[in-house]
């Protein structure tokens, strides 16, 4: 019989696409959320997992739950028996965290604390957490591997995610049979290839491909970017970008890892190469065939010059490296974007 794997946050971005994986790979996803960031579609599940439906032409079992809900989320787990967790569910807006810091306190530290121990009562012992590079702050040295110090986050959203990973790491010391992979990501963008699925921000995109691919289908005039006069080739921001589909397969490298190692590990997910923001404009414009203006505007506070990872580790221990390239990622982004230029909730 399939493994059960329980995918909190599982109708969004990332979660639908390891959803996809998950069932591509033979295992038996059970996803919640509590659709904070997901529309809604019909017979009750998210309209991302409906089209992961239709992809596939398989079954989603969903069930919507808060993690803030700790007795929801205790019979979730008195009705399947989990071999293992995907921790997605959290709120995730940068400058939304620093106006309500406590927001993004209670809702991610809290609903993990939840989730840790309805899976201690229960005897579940494995998890793969969703971290990101931004435990790293500031990069100290390039590219950035594991060993970096960690915890010099500016924003109460980065430091909900450096916390949690500090909670798993001592959850895993004082029960010793638990084992959990802290899965740190570079900037996922892209879509699955079907272009039935992809990110959906709600409201102005805080991050950069969303809002490139919306200026490429019309829904906005023109790109801020915020600074040219970094230390870097061209002056703008340099990050690693990773298609969405090799993160997610990362997922299921960690999952496979789990079953034999112990203890909590950090892994970088990202593909070790570097690009500004002005060179992704221009591989939108060649994806799309479509021009994207632009307008050089100040930095925005917070932001670093440069970050790429090293992403050796994860190759030596999870058997896992990023396979698609630049133009990829914006071909499968364009295809989501075009087809769907108002997000889900664009009628087909
Ligand atoms: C941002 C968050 C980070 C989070 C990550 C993934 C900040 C300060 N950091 O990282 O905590 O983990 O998203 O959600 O918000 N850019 C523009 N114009 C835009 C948007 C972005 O020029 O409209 C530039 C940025 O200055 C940066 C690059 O594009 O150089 C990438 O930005 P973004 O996609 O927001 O990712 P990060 O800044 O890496």
């Amino acid at each position: 019989m399939a493994e059960k794997v329980l995918v909190t946050g599982g109708a969004g971005y990332i979660g639908s696409h390891c959803v996809v994986e998950l069932l591509e790979a033979g295992y038996h996803p059970v996803v919640i959320d509590n659709f904070h960031n997901a529309i809604r579609g019909t017979h009750g599940l998210p309209e991302s997992l409906q089209r992961v439906q239709k992809i596939l032409g398989k079954e989603i079992e969903f069930e919507e739950v808060d993690l803030l809900n700790k007795d929801a989320l205790s019979s979730l787990f008195d009705k399947h028996k989990f071999s293992a967790v995907l921790h997605f569910a959290g709120l995730k807006a940068v400058g939304e965290s620093v106006e309500k810091p406590l927001l993004y306190y209670k809702v991610n530290l809290t609903g993990t604390i939840h989730l840790l121990e309805v899976m201690s009562s229960h005897g579940v012992k494995k998890l793969v957490f969703s971290s990101s590079a931004t435990v790293y702050g500031d990069p100290k040295y390039l590219p950035i591997d594991e060993s970096h110090p960690v915890g010099g986050c500016t924003n109460p959203y980065g430091k909900t995610k450096y916390f949690i990973e500090e909670m798993i790491k001592d959850q895993c010391k004082a029960e010793g049979d638990w084992c959990a992979i802290l899965l740190r990501y570079f900037n996922p963008i892209g879509a699955h290839v079907s272009g039935r699925i992809g990110e959906d921000p709600q409201g102005i995109p805080n991050n950069l491909m969303p809002y490139v691919s919306q200026v490429a289908v019309g829904r906005r005039e023109y790109l801020n970017v915020f600074g040219n006069d970094y230390n870097t080739p061209d002056g703008t921001g340099v990050r690693d970008y990773i298609h969405i589909v090799d993160l997610a397969k990362g997922h299921i490298a960690a999952l496979k890892r789990l079953e034999t190692s112990s203890g909590c590990k950090a892994y970088n997910l990202g593909t070790g190469v570097g690009y500004s923001v002005l060179q992704m404009v221009k591989a939108m414009e060649k994806a799309s065939g479509k021009e994207v203006p632009y307008k050089i505007v100040a930095r925005r506070e917070g932001d670093i010059a440069t970050c790429y990872a090293d992403p050796a580790l994860a190759a030596a221990e999870l058997g896992w490296k990023a396979e698609y390239d630049l133009d990829r990622m914006c071909e499968d982004l364009w295809r989501w974007q075009s087809h769907n230029p108002t997000g889900f909730s664009t009628e087909h």
